[in-house]
This record gives C-alpha cells, structure tokens and sequence, in this order.
C-alpha cells in the first residue's frame, strides 16, 4: 500500500546560548530549581536571525542527506506558532530561498503539537497519489513571546528548527497516524495576535476571548498544562497503535515533543516502560515547540541510533489544546 518514508533530516540551532546561570541575573531563580523541575539546563536563542532563516538552514540539511534537490519537491508544509510574516508563510519564504520552484506551500500552526499534524498531512498528500515529495519545515523563535520577567515561564523555551523531507514508498513509513483537539476555553496556553488596531474602534471595545491575555506574551497555566499532558500524551500512543497490530514491546524509541522531563518520566512509568526508551534532549534546548520532535529526530540520525524497520512513535501536545502521535518504521 502507498505511504510516506522519512528520506531526509535537517536542524538547525542558533549560536547564542543562554544557561541557567544566566536567568539568575534577571528573575529570581536558580539552575536547580529549573534543573530538577524542567530537565532544562540551557537554551538557544535566535540573535540577529529571523525564524524562517533557521527553518531554512535545517531544509537545506535535510535535502542534503537525502540528495534531493529543491526542484523535486512538490508540497512544503511549514508548522510555526512564532512566524516571521503573516503573509507570506514560512514554508514560502523557506521554499523562494531553496528554490523549490515546483512545490505548493501552506503553513499550519497546531502550537507543540505541529510536527504531528504536518507528518499526518504529508502522510494523507502522499497515499492520496497528490503529491510525493514533501518538506516538512518546523521552525521556532519562541524568545519572541517570552516575557523576560515571568520566572515561572521565561525559563522554559527555546528557539531552534527541525526538518524531515518524506518520499512515497510502498512498504514500511507511517503506519498510522492519531490527532485530536480539545477546547482550551481558559487560554491555558494562549498568546496574542495583532490587537484591532483602527481608528474607530475605542479602547473599551478591544476585545479578547481570553480574559485578561494582553501584549504579545505567551501565557501558560503550568500545572493545568502539565495535568493535559500526562493524559493527552499515553491516550496518543495507545491510539497510534490501536488496529495496527504492533505493541508498545515492539517499540524502539518514542520520541516525545521536549517540554519537561519529568512529564515524559511519567508518561514512560505510567506506561511501564522504561525511560531509555524515550529520546530526551531537552537540557540542551528547552521547549522549542513544533520544532522539538524533528531536532530530536536528526540527533538520533546523526548518531546512528535508528536502523532500518526500527519502529518509532513520535508524540506531541501543547496550546491549542491539540495533541498526537505518528507510528512509521524507520
Ligand atoms: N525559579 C524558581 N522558582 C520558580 C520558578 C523559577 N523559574 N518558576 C516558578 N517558581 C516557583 C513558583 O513561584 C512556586 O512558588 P510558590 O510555591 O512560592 O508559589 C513554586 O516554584 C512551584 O511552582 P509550580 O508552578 O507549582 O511548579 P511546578 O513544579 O508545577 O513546575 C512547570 C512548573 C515547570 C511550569 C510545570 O508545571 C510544567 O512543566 N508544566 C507543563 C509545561 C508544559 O508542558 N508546557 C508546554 C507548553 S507547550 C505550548 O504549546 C507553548
């Protein structure tokens, strides 16, 4: 049957890096703290750089190890909660920069949950026959939303871009696939778009559905986000694996998106499985949303963790409330 194989990967992360030790200079905190509660020791940020230059850089790579060239790819789906642009969207930034002259372009911001949706999307443009090349660009500046004066949140995100490039194939690939959504009527994980911003609209008429969220800020309910987690993310997996035949037993790695090591630690106790079996690095990066799961894939093909039929589940949550799996043999 026709499906979609993982060809290429790609990453890129800024240069600049910002320790623990360095939001003690600004926010009362302290490298242990965020240590033991976050699995977090340091973070890149993006300095002098826009997001899509570093979605760019991580395509490039990943069209480098497949050796494909730009010309042959015909769909590019860019995941980004941090765009650059409202128009035009990162994948057609990053596709006039490749010059992939032949592709059609969207964008799609399902927040940390994006590369799962943008593999799901590839897989169904692929089986369908629509297309048979796709780049997936995952980019992130996450530091853009930061407020730097939020210890419970400024700690926890980085900035940084993952890339898979998925090629028709007629065994193995995505297996199956599993996204749902459920209705964050609180804003637990919210940020602000453009405000109304005419002449005719007075200042007590600027509305927010989410009470409350102002300026341009990410805002996160910790441990109401942690609580959807740990439930969002084993209901994935078990769904991913539902009618496919394959056990949690025969699994190789499940690479999770990195918000927090002790939420993944939970997940694999709860699960019973253990903890080597879930690809964590998130000490070196912290949370850079969409883009976690692929920068966390090239790591593992760049260090010859993945051998042919390995089976791997990549799973993801975050705002929206969105969360979701992918389960493909490598
Ligand atoms: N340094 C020191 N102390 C801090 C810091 C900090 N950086 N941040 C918070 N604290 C304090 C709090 O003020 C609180 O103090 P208090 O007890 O005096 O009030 C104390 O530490 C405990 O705070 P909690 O919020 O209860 O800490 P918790 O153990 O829950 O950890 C955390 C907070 C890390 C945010 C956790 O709740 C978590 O990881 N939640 C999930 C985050 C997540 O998955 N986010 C994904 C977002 S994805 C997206 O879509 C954008």
């Amino acid at each position: 049957m026709l499906s979609a194989k993982i060809i290429g990967t790609g990453s890129y992360l800024p240069e600049f890096v910002m320790k623990n030790s360095d939001f003690e200079k600004i926010v009362e905190t302290n490298d242990e703290w965020i240590i033991s509660r976050t699995g977090i020791s340091e973070r890149h940020f993006g300095i002098g750089m826009e997001n899509w230059e570093m979605g760019f850089n991580a395509a490039q790579k990943a069209l480098l190890s497949a050796d494909v060239k730009p010309e042959e790819i015909d769909l590019i789906i860019g995941t980004t909660i941090t765009p650059d642009y409202f128009y035009p969207g990162l994948s057609n930034i990053v596709q006039s920069k490749l010059g992939a002259v032949n592709a059609f372009c969207f964008d799609s911001a399902a927040a940390c949950n994006g590369f799962s949706v943008g593999m799901d999307i590839a897989w169904q443009f692929i089986r369908s026959g629509r297309s048979k090349k796709v780049l997936i660009v995952s980019s992130e500046a996450l530091s853009k939303t930061i407020d730097f004066t939020d210890r419970s949140t400024c700690v926890l995100f980085g900035d940084g871009a993952g890339a898979v490039l998925l090629d028709a194939c007629d065994e193995g690939g995505i297996l199956n696939s599993y996204n749902m959504s459920e209705a964050d009527v609180e804003g637990t994980l919210a940020c602000r778009a453009l405000p109304p911003n005419n002449p005719f609209i007075k200042e007590n008429e600027k509305k927010s559905i989410f009470s409350g969220l102002t300026g341009n800020n990410l805002r996160m309910g910790g441990r109401d986000t942690y609580k959807f987690a740990t439930r969002a993310i084993p209901k994935a997996i078990e769904k991913v694996l539902e009618g496919t035949g394959i056990s949690l037993a025969e699994i190789k790695y499940i690479i999770p998106h990195q918000a927090n090591i002790r939420i993944i630690h939970y997940v694999a106790d709860h699960l019973g499985i253990d903890h080597a079996k879930m690809y964590i690095n998130i000490e070196k990066y912290g949370n850079t949303s969409s883009a976690s799961i692929p920068i966390a894939l090239d790591e593992m093909v760049d260090s010859g963790l993945l051998e042919p039929h390995d089976k791997v589940i990549f799973v993801g949550f975050g705002a929206g409330l969105n969360y979701g799996a992918v389960l493909l043999e490598w």
